[in-house]
């Protein structure tokens, strides 16, 4: 939620905030703005709407920019996105300038306290309070960093801040708590971003920041303090992708550039995690085999797309390790007093790692003395950093708001997990892990297959189009692919869509049906557990008899489906548990389509941000 980008160094500071502006706007699109030094002043300009607006103001209205500079790009919290709540906010004297995201808690008692003291504020905004409180402690000690840790001691809640000051031109601060911040450090220039992607065109070498520190940036170098002023240690490291990966790459929206990638992503994700032997070595698993032998509870926490990888997860590691496991939405468990203990193993699934629902549950799950594993894709976030242990997934950055190939990693890694923890636990034998993993090894080449036959798909999402409902049913792990098609529907074409049970149709959901209601039916193997498909195939009869449009996702073999359904979509023949892997793809290719043909903006859909780092 978000992006804040800060620059020093020798370039144009207006152009590499730009540049970094635009790699983030997937985390906010409601305004943006940019702060520069020039002329020993702040030349500032903020608009409200996309990025676009924004250059369009700066073509009409040039600024004149020197080598220091911050910028932002809303997703709003407190007042609407107007041009005046857009960031930077000044202080009276219009000397300071401060870029924020999350949310200050006790905005609303600084700024009764600032109005005493004769401030005017004149925005609805939590964020100005800062730029006053800065300027009135900037105006007794002259340094910024200093007066960015005493005003950062005042405040509560969530926040990533990012500032200048006229009267020290050279200098860019940044502070955090509970909110991504990153600093990368060039050939004498720095950055400050909320995602290593604004300056990966420039250097990959990165400091992560900790909770509560603030970081001074200079041209010579970055100095990292605590709030308290105490310096802190930093941990750097090289960024493991370039520019190019955060690129559109020849395609109109990073989304399908994104599902494009699945095979290369499900594949880079096994690489190096399974031996010689074929036994898994997952290295990063930093919790003892034999404090996973004592585990006698998994609990997964997650949101969004991540919550459904965590509800096929659950299938998988139930019936290979025989612990039991419960799945739960963040933003739900820890305000439900859950159960945890030292024996249980908490799994948080995020592909930002900046997720505040999930960064919060994983806080309570380790203060009840439980050990948390993470699934990530990004180096360096704040949930991995916060776990005792992470498998990251190497999906690559996922820029498009709607989560793709992130999802197909999820999967794998909970698929490993779940293998590692019956092949400590041993309750799979070595050879039935080898057989499995020959089948996940297979996956990337069976997600390629399903992207070479959706053509059918996409035609029949376009004649759709002007549909106000689809309907997705699932049995078993075909239930969670039901939940996330409908997700990616509704988020992307912006259409009343919901996922069920195909078991639960008959207890309320089949007065839904209507003549011609689309439904997306997910087909478990005829040649798993047959029982499934029978069910569902018996599913499928009563809601045709009904009148809906049945739209079925089968594999390639099983005929019995082809009576019942007005649309056939063939998926590779997979094990039952790996069936996701494949049964997800057609959705995503139909959500994406179905937008694009009801002229949605498919990368940046409306109201959202990728990244949800407040609560
Ligand atoms: O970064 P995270 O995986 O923690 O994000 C969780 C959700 O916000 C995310 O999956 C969201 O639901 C996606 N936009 C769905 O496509």
């Amino acid at each position: 939620m978000c992006g804040i980008v800060g620059y020093v160094g020798a370039r144009p500071a207006l152009d590499v905030v730009l540049a970094g502006l635009k790699r983030l706007e997937y985390r906010g699109y409601d305004s943006a703005g940019v702060a520069v030094l020039a002329d020993g002043g702040l030349a500032t300009a903020r608009k409200a709407g996309k990025l676009l607006n924004l250059e369009k103001e700066l073509a009409e209205r040039p600024l004149s920019t020197g080598p220091t500079g911050i910028g932002h790009t809303r997703w709003a919290t407190h007042g609407a996105p107007t041009d005046t709540n857009a960031h930077p906010h000044l202080d009276n004297a219009g000397r300071v300038a401060v870029v924020h995201n999350g949310i200050i808690e006790n905005f609303a008692c600084l700024r009764a306290e600032l109005a005493e003291r004769g401030h005017e504020l004149s925005s609805e905004t939590d964020t100005e309070v800062v730029a006053h409180l800065l300027a009135e402690e900037f105006s007794s000690c002259a340094d910024l960093a200093e007066a960015m840790r005493l005003v950062c001691r005042r405040l509560e809640g969530a926040f990533t801040l990012v500032a200048v000051h006229a009267d020290e031109p050279d200098v860019v601060v940044g502070a955090r708590r509970n909110s991504p911040l990153v600093v990368g450090v060039g050939d004498g220039e720095a950055f400050l971003a909320s995602d290593v992607a604004a300056f990966i065109a420039h250097t990959r070498s990165a400091i992560e920041l900790g909770q509560d520190q603030v970081v001074e940036l200079r041209r010579g170098g970055v100095l990292v303090t605590g709030f308290d002023g105490r310096p802190a240690d930093v941990r750097s490291y090289h960024v493991d992708w370039d520019a190019s990966m955060a690129e559109k790459g020849g395609y109109d929206y990073f989304m399908l550039k994104e599902i494009a990638e699945q095979p290369k992503a499900v594949a880079d994700t096994l690489l190096g995690r399974i031996d010689a032997s074929g036994s898994l070595t997952l290295d990063e698993v930093r919790i003892g085999a034999s404090e996973l032998r004592e585990m006698d509870k998994v609990v997964i926490v997650a949101c969004g797309t991540a919550f459904h990888a965590g509800l096929i997860a659950k299938y998988a590691i139930e019936h290979w390790t025989r612990i039991p496991c419960e799945v739960e939405l963040a933003s739900e468990f820890r305000y439900r007093d859950p159960i945890l203990d030292p024996r249980t193993l908490v799994i948080a699934i995020s592909q930002s790692g900046e997720t505040m629902d999930t960064l919060m549950a994983l806080r309570h799950a380790r203060e009840q003395g439980s050990k948390v594993l993470a699934i990530c894709n990004t180096n360096g976030s704040t949930i991995p950093r916060e776990s005792d242990a992470v498998l990251y997934t190497h999906a690559g950055p996922e820029v498009a708001v709607a989560s793709t190939k992130a999802f197909l990693t999820q999967l794998v890694a909970c698929y490993l997990v779940a293998l590692y923890l019956g092949q400590v636990r041993g309750t799979k034998w070595g050879d039935e892990i080898q057989a499995v993993v020959r089948e996940l090894s297979r996956s990337s080449q069976d997600v390629e297959r399903v992207l070479d036959t959706m053509e059918p798909v996409r035609a029949l999402a376009r004649s759709l189009a002007h549909k106000g409902t689809v309907l997705f049913l699932g049995r078993h792990v075909g239930y969670p692919v039901a939940l996330e098609g409908a997700l990616k529907l509704k988020e992307l074409a912006y259409m009343h869509a919901e996922g069920f049970a195909a078991g639960e149709l008959k207890h309320g959901p089949i007065a839904l049906i209507e003549e011609d209601l689309p439904v997306v039916v997910v087909v478990p193997s005829p040649r798993g557990r047959s029982v499934l498909h029978d069910k569902i195939v018996s599913n499928i009869q009563e809601i045709r008899a009904r009148g809906a449009r049945t739209i079925v996702i089968a594999e390639e073999g099983d005929e019995t489906v082809v009576p019942y359904a007005d649309h056939l979509i063939r998926i590779p023949a997979t094990p039952t548990l790996l069936q996701p892997l494949v049964a997800t793809v057609p959705l995503q290719v139909f959500a994406c389509e179905l937008a694009t043909a009801r002229g949605n903006e498919v990368d940046q859909p409306r109201n959202l941000a990728k990244s949800v780092t407040v609560e």
